[in-house]
């Protein structure tokens, strides 16, 4: 019998305060720091974030999300045989942010790592999480993506700091006879790896090197747009599918003129991509699964649906996922 991983529940969760792009730049501009509205809107699509307070983890969204994906899945966190988290803002250098969803949820024994792939991070997480399961290693996954961006953002520079946001999503994956996930396609290539980075660490009691986001948006942009097309293409072919055959585009949410831009490159309807960037800006690893229960929970994304997932971002990495829900 053929073995499939399905996505059988999702959930997120998001910090509580919303801040508006009017809000944001009027705390700007008591830095003494210059954007508008009107750029944030045409430049982005980005109407709002939730940006979360000091005391809010990584791990604690990501359990909260954790929490909703189970129970749209209907079954007890001790029936999970393997927990997979996205972040690149982890709660600590070590122990990773799985581990420590892991005893938020009070289970334990089973498999918790974290994967490293910035926004990308979620579907290289599905991606793991359904071979693991195909193979036999796990039968029931919780896959989570989730980040405070706004720890790692220099709120003096105006080209990042209007564009990220904070929150986590998350899906249970479990084994089936029926698909499932049809097909994923990741990929790397370390030789862009400057034009977005984080590139500080803790070392010697302080940090070293730069511990804010610096990124070079013209050059994400260029490269975001042409490997979205790329991997679409990719996925369906693998499927043995083609672009007709899919009924919802999730793209990392990173800016309203890359989802257009892709979904028309693609030739796929505009009410056919999901868009939730206005919404919640660039959460990273969150942005996928936070747009995909978004979808869930307002009834476009049904059962029997197919659903692409995209990543994208810093390594520079990218890669779909194509789900039958
Ligand atoms: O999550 C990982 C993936 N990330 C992405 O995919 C992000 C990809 N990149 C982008 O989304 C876009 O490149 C940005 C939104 C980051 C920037 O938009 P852009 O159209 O590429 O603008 P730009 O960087 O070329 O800047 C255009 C102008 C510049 O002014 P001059 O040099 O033309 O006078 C910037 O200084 O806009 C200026 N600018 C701003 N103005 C007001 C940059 N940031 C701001 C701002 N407010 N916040």
């Amino acid at each position: 019998m053929q073995r499939y991983a399905r996505i059988i529940g999702t959930g997120s969760a998001l910090p509580e305060r919303l801040v508006s792009n009017a809000e944001l730049v009027r705390e700007l501009a008591q830095r003494g720091v210059e954007t508008s509205e009107e750029w944030i809107v045409a430049r982005t699509g980005i109407l709002q974030r939730y940006l979360a307070p000091p005391e809010v983890s990584s791990s604690m969204l990501g359990a909260d999300a954790a929490r909703a994906a189970l129970g749209a899945a209907g079954i007890e966190a001790a029936s999970i045989d393997l927990i997979i988290v996205a972040t690149s803002t982890p709660d600590y250098v070590f122990p990773s942010t799985a581990c420590l969803i892991q005893k938020s949820l009070a289970i334990a024994g089973c498999p918790a790592f974290d994967v490293q792939a910035v926004c990308s991070g979620f579907v290289y997480a599905l991606a793991c999480a359904d071979a693991m399961i195909r193979t036999g290693a796990a039968s029931r996954a919780l896959v989570i993506g989730t980040e405070v961006f706004s720890r790692i953002l220099d709120w003096n520079d105006r080209g990042t700091c209007v564009l990220f946001g904070d929150g986590a999503g998350a899906v249970v994956l479990a084994a089936d006879s029926a698909p499932g996930i049809l097909a994923s396609k990741l990929h790397a290539d370390g030789r862009h790896e400057q034009i977005l980075r984080t590139a500080g660490h803790v070392s010697g009691g302080g940090i070293t090197g730069h511990p804010f986001l610096t990124m070079d948006g013209p050059a994400v942009f260029k490269l975001a747009v042409s490997v979205l097309d790329s991997v679409a293409r990719e996925v369906v072919e693998a499927a043995g599918l083609t672009l007709a055959d899919i009924d919802w585009l999730i793209p990392h949410q990173a800016n309203v003129r890359i989802l257009h831009a892709t979904g028309r490159k693609l030739g796929l309807p505009a009410e056919r991509v999901v868009i939730t960037v206005d919404q919640h800006a660039n959460t990273s690893a969150a942005s996928v699964p936070l747009a995909l229960d978004t979808a869930t929970r307002d009834g476009r994304v049904r059962s029997g649906h197919r659903v692409m997932m995209q990543g994208v971002g810093g390594g520079f990495t990218w890669g779909a996922v194509l789900a039958a829900i």
